[in-house]
């Protein structure tokens, strides 16, 4: 089976977020499932060198108003497609951002350029490849299925939300650039309240939709989570399936991690605590005795509820715990956790940055990870936490519901908890959390008992990778290509 991945990240080459671990780590997890999937992205100034040495398979003289192409290459162990269109991609800094913050003016544009390819390479193929299937992932490749439709070409599409909150919605002024004829633009096609929607346009065109857990592909059926498309979602009810993010187990492996002052397993753990002092002397903090070390590793938004921590931080300082948070994003919750390191010099540190090896030092050197998220399709950072027992101390929402044991009366008798949850989302229950883990913590034979717990507990791809490369069959099956 042939699969054609669309997405606008992919790591290690760009990365803002999950997606980008998404995207990288399926096609080698289904490798082994009997399904190649080549990966379409734009060649961004981070893959232009990698590109130039690439082979032409495609050439437009012009795309969206500049020469452009598609070339294939092999990097990473990924069988990429680059789009290469320098008036589009070749610009500094964020990928979706300009430098005063805000969204490059022409993202439809842009973004456009990415389905026309990826709805030519499904439609006529790239060189001698011709995928089967497509699947897109985000509003970013979402205007492929509507374009296939539009073609005549019957070339299935998946789509997978990854976040809801991300819709690329634009003017409708737009639909004659993106070569979209008016007729779709309707409340049951790609209109959504008087602009173009990318993802409703995925929602609606596409065979199969994809969410990456059990519990948000529920959530996105509500007025609550579904963010205004929850009527588009409950309209596809059967077409729409819940499959867990998995981590890569090479890349977040406690033992061989180059990031830690010493390698750690489930049946050698004491060096744990050579991590946790690098961490606290990264971050000028004394490392807490007797009292939990927390971690944040995390984009500043609101989805992810940290502005509530802010508010406990009387909570966590009081316990003698300390916190260690590395994070970018709003200017306002970036202040105050810079506020909060003078207020609590030695319990509180931050690094206000994006920064792949700290990240992977404070999944190691850390007791409990801390993830308050409002709404959490999946999450991958407290996957890492299990893997690196790094206690995940979470809100039961989305993934992080899925993931995570929580440790309850029931589940320390049963011997099977992993973590700690909590709800609702408010400071209130997030402080009581907090104080839980300190509880937890100071019971040292319970506490390691979780962490042995957390550390074993399977967080790969296997079991989903099964579930896509049948989604795949499925498809196939049902649209005559298998
Ligand atoms: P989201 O995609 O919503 O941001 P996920 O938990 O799925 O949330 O993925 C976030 C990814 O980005 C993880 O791999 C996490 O380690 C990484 N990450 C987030 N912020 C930072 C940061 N400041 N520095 C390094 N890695 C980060
Ligand atoms: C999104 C979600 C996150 C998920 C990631 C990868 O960024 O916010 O929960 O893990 O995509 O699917």
């Amino acid at each position: 089976m042939e699969v054609l991945f669309v997405g606008s990240e992919c790591a290690p080459f760009v990365k803002t977020g999950g997606l980008a671990d998404v995207i990288s780590a399926v096609p080698k997890a289904l490798a082994g499932q009997g399904v190649h999937i080549r990966v379409l992205l734009p060649a961004y100034p981070a893959l232009e060198k990698l590109a130039a040495k690439a082979k032409e398979v495609i050439r437009y003289d012009s795309l969206m108003g500049g020469p452009a192409r598609v070339v294939e290459v092999k990097a990473e162990g990924l069988d990429l497609l680059l789009l290469e269109a320098k008036h589009l991609f070749d610009r500094p800094g964020n990928i979706y951002l300009g430098p005063d913050g805000k969204d490059w003016g022409d993202n439809a544009i842009r973004f456009g350029a990415l389905c026309i390819a990826g709805a030519d390479i499904a439609e006529k193929g790239a060189g001698r490849w011709k995928p089967d299937i497509v699947h897109v992932h985000d509003w970013q490749a979402g205007l492929i299925p509507v374009y296939l439709r539009q073609r005549g070409c019957n070339v299935p599409c998946i789509v997978s939300i990854h976040n809801v909150a991300f819709q690329g919605l634009f003017d409708d002024g737009l639909l004659e650039k993106l070569g979209i004829s008016p007729s779709y633009f309707t409340p049951d096609g790609i209109e959504y309240y008087g602009r173009i929607s990318f993802l409703k346009a995925a929602l609606v065109f596409s065979e199969k939709i994809a969410t990456v857990s059990p519990t948000y592909a529920r959530e996105l059926m509500s007025s609550e989570f579904g963010m205004g498309l929850e009527g588009v979602l409950q309209t596809r009810r059967t077409d729409l399936s819940g499959i867990l993010n998995g981590i890569d187990l090479d890349v977040w492996n406690p033992e061989t991690d180059p990031a830690l002052p010493a390698g750690y397993s489930v049946r050698a753990l004491k060096k744990k605590a050579l991590a946790r002092e690098e961490l606290a002397r990264r971050f000028g903090l004394e490392a807490p005795k007797g009292a939990p070390l927390f971690c944040v590793v995390s984009r500043l938004t609101s989805q992810k509820g940290l502005d509530l921590l802010v508010d406990v931080l009387p909570d966590l300082t009081g316990r003698g715990a300390a916190l260690a948070l590395l994070g970018t994003g709003d200017k306002q919750l970036e202040d105050s956790f810079l506020a909060a390191t003078r207020r609590y010099p030695g319990q509180v540190g931050a690094v206000i940055g994006y920064d792949e090896a700290l990240s992977h030092l404070m999944q190691g050197g850390a007791d409990a990870i801390l993830i308050p998220s409002r709404f959490e399709p999946c999450g991958l950072t407290q996957l890492y936490g299990l893997r690196y027992g790094t206690i995940p101390v979470v809100s039961r929402t989305g993934g992080l519901a899925d993931t995570v044991i929580d440790a309850n009366e029931a589940a320390l008798v049963a011997e099977c908890a992993t973590g700690l949850q909590f709800s609702p989302v408010t400071a209130e229950a997030l402080a009581n959390a907090i104080h839980r883990a300190c509880d937890l913590y100071s019971q040292p034979q319970v506490w390691s008992a979780m962490v042995r717990r957390a550390m074993k507990h399977p967080v790969g791809w296997e079991s989903s990778a099964k579930s896509y490369a049948a989604l795949y069959a499925d498809l196939a099956v049902k649209s005559g290509k298998a």
